[in-house]
């Protein structure tokens, strides 16, 4: 089955210079899938696109084509209708993290949706348990490295059980012990069957990717160097 799909888009923020040019993307559910390229490329914007951040209120521009997860299209949609199903961590995860404990910070997503408090606590053990981060559920999110940062910004998205996670850029500013606990975390979704879409600089994680993307000018391009613009 399709988790995610791009059909056609294309993207711009001030409506005259695009920033994605006819993205078409499939990811099989189960996948996880790369995409690099340079800074500025339009890797972020096309994450954010496909979980629906963009464009809202905030983030404004035109927007045209189609995103299908599990095919149903999300345009319309609020991001709060879909986060169970798609959701994204951020690069920079001061941006956030803001409760004064860990399990604060992965209880936030499921009590705002009213869930029970049983299964709050059974959807922070199951999340902190597949980062790793069991132990710390007490500790303030500032006290924590870098890495272990973006694994409860990680948790906090994965309380919500979504199946398609989508990385932008959680190693980019993480050491290298860091880097080798969100290896471990990607390892432990692709167990359990979750499809990943990872964006990245430092291809740290390509080598757990099934399927790599290289962006340039708005375009993707496969491995083999061609474009998928075209369905
Ligand atoms: N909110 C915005 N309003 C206008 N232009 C924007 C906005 N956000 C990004 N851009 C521009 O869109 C282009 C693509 O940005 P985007 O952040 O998607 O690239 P990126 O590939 O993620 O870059 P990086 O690797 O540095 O994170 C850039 O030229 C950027 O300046
Ligand atoms: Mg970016």
């Amino acid at each position: 089955m399709t988790a995610l799909e791009l059909q056609d888009v294309s993207f711009s923020y001030d409506g005259k210079h695009k920033i994605l040019d006819g993205i078409n993307l499939r990811l099989p559910e189960g996948s996880v899938t790369a995409i690099s390229g340079k800074s500025g490329c339009g890797k972020s914007t096309l994450a954010m696109i496909a979980c629906g951040v963009i464009p809202k209120a905030v983030l404004q521009g035109k927007l045209t084509g189609r995103v299908l997860v599990f095919g149903e299209d999300i345009s319309g949609k609020e991001i709060y209708e879909t986060a169970d199903k798609i959701s994204m961590v951020f690069q920079d995860p001061e941006s956030q993290l803001f409760a004064p404990a860990v399990v604060d910070e992965v209880a936030f997503a499921p009590e705002n949706l009213c869930f029970d408090g049983e299964t709050i606590a059974e959807r922070i053990d199951a999340a902190l348990s597949t980062v790793g981060m069991q132990d710390f559920k007490d500790y303030p999110p500032n006290k924590l490295s870098g890495g272990q940062q973006q694994l409860v910004a990680l948790a906090s998205i994965l309380s919500l059980e979504p199946k398609i996670i989508l990385l932008d850029e959680v190693a980019a500013q993480v050491d290298s012990q860091g880097v080798a606990l969100l290896q471990d975390a990607v390892r432990a979704l692709k167990a359990q069957g979750k499809t990943v879409l990872i964006i990245e600089h430092g291809r740290v994680f390509e080598p757990l990717c099934d399927r790599k993307y290289e962006m340039r000018e708005g375009r993707l391009y496969n491995a083999e160097g061609d474009s998928c613009e075209k369905r």
